[in-house]
């Protein structure tokens, strides 16, 4: 008989389920991998919001990064830790039960802060939104991914099957918090389409640096 307790079996019943996916054609770890290529000038220490079982965090991590994720999930926390450590990255990835709305961390804590497929799991957007551009600090990034249509699909045909219920899906689209994002001073830098997922790399500016014209003629003018 199962033991929901027992974390070695729910760690390999995982696996199995990813590795049949992936069989299947939804790749889990390639489509990390496709979020992390397309965020080229990642700077760490990188938040990870809606961590759940860690697929992407775990990817961040084996690429060298210093890693945090939050979940409201304490369940999910258990798995990616236990996945973690079987990734070997348990040293640079810190799982933390936190809210996205009410992140405890202070304002530029992060070089960068990037979500996997959570958006559309999140109650409401704007207190997630003001949080991200709050501790991503200047000149950082801020990377979104959430499933296309296809992966929509995909994921609500693959959760009423296991689960016997519809696959949860909110109001928060990742469109919706682009604009929210630029709203914040954000900017896009660009967007990219893979067959399951649409990713979105952004970045908060550096404050520009305010300069009084006279002392720059002044300047000048001993420099000569
Ligand atoms: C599909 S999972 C994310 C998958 C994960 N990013 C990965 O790479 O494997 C969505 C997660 O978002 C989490 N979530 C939903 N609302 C949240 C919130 N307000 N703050 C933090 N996590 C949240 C859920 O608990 C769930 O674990």
């Amino acid at each position: 008989m199962k033991n929901p307790d027992d974390l070695d079996e729910r760690v390999s019943e995982y696996l199995l389920k990813i590795e049949h996916d992936r069989q299947a054609g939804f790749d889990r770890r390639a489509e990390a991998a496709s979020v992390l290529n397309a965020a080229t000038g990642l700077c760490g220490p990188v938040l990870d919001i809606g961590v759940g079982k860690g697929n992407l965090a775990i990817e961040v991590a084996r690429r060298g990064f210093d890693v945090v994720g939050v979940d409201t999930d304490p369940e999910a926390l258990r798995l990616a830790r236990a996945l973690a450590a079987r990734a070997g990255v348990s040293a640079r990835l810190r799982l933390i039960e936190a809210d996205a709305a009410a992140l405890p961390f202070q304002d530029g804590s992060f070089g960068a802060v990037v979500s996997m497929n959570a958006l559309h799991h999140l109650a409401t957007a704007e207190p997630v939104l003001d949080s991200v551009a709050r501790v991503v600090r200047s000149g950082g990034l801020v990377v979104l991914t959430d499933l296309s249509a296809a992966g929509l699909d995909w994921i609500g045909k693959r959760h009423l099957e296991d689960k016997g219920v519809p696959h949860p899906v909110g109001l928060v689209t990742l469109d919706a918090a682009l604009a929210g994002l630029a709203g914040r001073g954000l900017e896009v830098r660009c967007v990219t389409l893979t067959r399951w997922e649409t990713i979105a790399v952004l970045r908060k500016p550096s404050p520009v640096m305010e300069v009084d014209s006279q002392d720059v003629a002044g300047h000048a003018r001993q420099s000569l």
